[in-house]
């Protein structure tokens, strides 16, 4: 990436699992003030060369003067605690802050099919649309399909390698995913972009992708990298519609993982908007490498049987 711009960057939750590997990134630019908005009470702990300032959310002037004179506010705070964006948002349009990256970091948010089936994105609209309320500061929203390796030492793609057992979906479609490092990558080199570039993406969704696959990709680089092949797995299938059927039975049960189960049963369906692929903006834009699957997988695989 040749020209790129210097930018005072705020972040909330950059000791979090996607705010680790931002502020890594931010920082290996060498370009870049980072500064950490950390809960008073919080024991996170940041690399040396970060700013921290440490407060609480509920006390306005705190926020805006750790917001004043910042470029840009990342948000990445933890699932349930979404709402704390909200005092943050209003601190920064008082500060003046030009930039607000919102907790977004999940699927497609413009697929309409796919949000009439998953709530995942559509309860984040309300921070965008603070924002725009405010009028003061642009968003950008980063779409990064599930997280790659977040999701796959969970075992929520239906493939649980510490058992050697699998739910397959039959003729399940290929979906973007990106790994934790690549959605880190991506988002310090969009906010390195001169602002002529950057202004491109205003009050818009930006995608990243490190891969475009189907479960049964990830199961086939499961096999060379467990030295394993299928007969050594108990497996069941199902196809995708069916499975996304019995998710939704399961969470009408109150079982909680039918959700995990909806999401990856619905990106593995045709037309569900899993794969966006003609939307994701491209290494060569940013100025990235582009991984090795099977490589990505198996440090995977070697991570978890070494915690067996
Ligand atoms: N695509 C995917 O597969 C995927 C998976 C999981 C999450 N997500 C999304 O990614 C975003 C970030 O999630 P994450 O998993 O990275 O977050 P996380 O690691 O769970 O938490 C990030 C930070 O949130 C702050 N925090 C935690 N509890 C809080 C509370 N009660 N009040 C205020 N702050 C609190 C903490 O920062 P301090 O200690 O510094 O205050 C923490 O380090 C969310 O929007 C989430 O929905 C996406």
């Amino acid at each position: 990436m040749a020209d790129k711009q210097s930018r005072k960057i705020a972040i909330v939750g950059g000791s979090g699992s996607v705010g680790s590997p931002t502020v890594e990134a931010l920082l290996s630019h060498g370009i870049h003030t980072v500064t950490a908005i950390s809960r008073s009470e919080s024991t996170a702990i940041f690399p040396s060369g970060v700013t921290i300032k440490k407060g609480s959310y509920n006390d306005e002037e705190f926020l805006v003067e750790a917001l004043k004179g910042q470029d840009v506010l990342i948000l990445q705070l933890g699932y349930m605690a979404l709402d704390s964006q909200i005092p943050l948002i209003s601190a920064a349009a008082k500060a003046g802050v030009p930039w607000v990256i919102p907790c977004e970091y999940a699927c497609d948010n413009k697929h309409e099919k796919l949000n009439e089936e998953i709530g995942l994105m559509v309860m984040k609209n309300k921070y965008r649309a603070q924002i725009d309320s405010l009028g003061v500061s642009s968003w950008i929203g980063i779409v990064n399909g599930p997280w790659f390796d977040w999701n796959f030492e969970k075992s929520f793609m239906g493939i649980d390698i510490k058992t050697r057992k699998a739910k397959l979906l039959d003729g399940g479609v290929k979906f973007n995913t990106s790994t934790l490092s690549k959605v880190g990558k991506s988002l310090a080199a969009l906010l390195s972009l001169p602002d002529s570039k950057l202004s491109a993406f205003k009050n818009d969704f930006v995608y990243f992708s490190s891969f475009l696959v189907s479960q049964r990709d990830v199961f086939d680089s499961i096999f060379s990298a467990t030295s394993t092949k299928e007969s050594d797995w108990a497996i069941e299938r199902e196809s995708p519609d069916r499975a996304a059927e019995a998710a939704k039975e399961a969470i009408r049960q109150g079982n909680g993982m039918g959700n995990v189960d909806l999401l990856f049963t619905t990106l593995s369906r045709v037309g569900y908007g899993g794969d966006y692929e003609a939307k994701v903006i491209g290494n060569d834009f940013l100025g990235l490498e582009q991984e090795d699957f099977d490589k990505v997988v198996k440090g995977l695989v070697e991570k978890m049987e070494q915690s067996k």
